[in-house]
């Protein structure tokens, strides 16, 4: 364990503690407004960085990170200006004042973070997919409300401005009936030679691109689709010599009847992702593959019975701020001020949907999903 001695809210005390009668006024009146909120990062590596931009694009102090790897350690603590670091994350959450951890290590190493910030009484927001199994979950969900602590899981998707859009769109009826929802997530690692590490071992990874990408996509189909009735999936293992697939494709049927399909890859070429969702009355069309994300809402007016040219309106959506939104909803619910964007239940069905797509996987059929 490394920790650096001091600390900057208890230098600021001091200082004010020395000075002259104005400054203690000017003093006085800075105590009355609310101090920064003080967050841990646990798992310092990619995905953190997104979580510190986010902390402090919305004013929080990142004051802590944890890190197996010391060099990882070093690195991150110049590069965010962080005072405090530990080897153990055990030691992060015993840290005086901590309001929230991010939990930003790979997938195999969420439960036991979660259930440690929860008996510290510290708000937790946690990478996806939630765990490697429904009773992980299970626990990590009981401990968090237990605790009475917040515990959000990190489906930034639900943060995306045209996902949003999409989602009041679909429940104002504007598209008519749902009939198929497409979904896609894809890319080839920046085209390195080598999955990283962390993801293409079962061990820390738990699953290949269907639990890592399509995590992400199953919350997403229930979040505009509705309730997942029927998974019948494939996957395959076709450019990585790995042991985990680096391709699926999944068949869903919504309970509403809609038909879906998600399609999730580590064998795309470059960044490509999107949903397409169809209704009876018009569809929506968003794809980040040119780099400049537009939401297509494609309808026909009546009367318009041509083969071509239905009427079409078109949002262009800010790229990249979708991690930066999560995090200042997860903000908004340590403080009360906002709802829960993606619950720690949200998080576990999206991992039951990925599970039950393995075994269908497996068997080569159908696999229900008990409601
Ligand atoms: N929401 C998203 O879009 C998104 C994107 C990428 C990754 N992720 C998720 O974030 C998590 C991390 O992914 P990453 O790409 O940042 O991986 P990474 O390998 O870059 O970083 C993980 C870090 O955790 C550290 N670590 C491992 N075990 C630890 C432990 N017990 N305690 C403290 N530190 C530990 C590692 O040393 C490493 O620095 C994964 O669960 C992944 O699925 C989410």
């Amino acid at each position: 364990m490394t920790q650096v001695a001091g600390d900057a809210a208890g230098s600021e005390a001091v200082a004010a503690s020395q000075a002259g009668p104005a400054s203690q006024a000017e003093a006085a009146s800075q105590a009355e407004a609310p101090r920064p909120l003080r967050v841990g990062i646990i798992g310092a590596g990619n995905i953190a960085r997104n979580h510190v931009k986010g902390y402090t694009a919305a004013g929080a102090q990142v004051v802590a990170i944890a890190d197996t790897n010391p060099l990882t350690l070093e690195t991150r603590a110049a590069e965010w200006s962080v005072r405090h670091t530990f080897g153990d994350f055990r030691d992060l959450l015993a840290l005086p004042g901590l309001d929230a951890v991010s939990i930003c290590t790979p997938n195999a190493a969420h439960h036991a973070p979660t259930l440690a910030a929860a008996a510290a009484g510290i708000d937790v927001l946690c990478e996806k997919p939630i765990s490697l199994s429904l009773t992980e979950a299970d626990e990590m969900i009981a401990a968090c409300r237990e605790a009475g602590v917040v515990l959000q899981v990190d489906h930034h998707l639900r943060s995306n401005r045209a996902v949003a859009r999409a989602r009041q769109m679909i429940q104002s009826g504007e598209l008519g009936r749902l009939t198929f929802v497409r979904l896609r997530q894809a890319h080839d690692w920046s085209g390195a030679a080598e999955v990283p590490p962390g993801f293409r071992m079962r061990s820390l990874a738990g699953g290949g691109t269907l639990l890592d990408n399509g995590c992400h996509l199953f919350d997403l189909a229930r979040y505009l689709g509705g309730p997942v009735a029927e998974v019948f999936c494939r996957t395959a293992t076709l450019k990585f010599d790995i042991e985990l697939e680096d391709t699926a494709a999944v068949s869903l049927l919504f309970e509403s009847g809609a038909l879906g399909e998600i399609e999730t890859a580590w064998t795309a070429t470059g960044w490509d992702q999107g949903f397409w969702v169809n209704g009876t009355k018009g569809a929506l069309e968003y794809s980040e593959r040119s780099g400049r994300p537009i939401l297509r809402h494609v309808y026909r007016d009546p009367g318009n019975i041509t083969w071509d040219d239905p009427q079409a309106e078109s949002w262009q959506t800010p790229a990249g701020s979708d991690h930066s939104l999560a995090v200042a909803s997860f903000l908004a619910a340590v403080q009360g001020t906002g709802p829960i964007v993606c619950s720690g239940e949200d998080g576990r069905d999206a991992v039951r949907l990925a599970l039950a797509s393995y075994d269908s996987a497996a068997l080569g059929l159908p696999v229900s999903i008990p409601n």
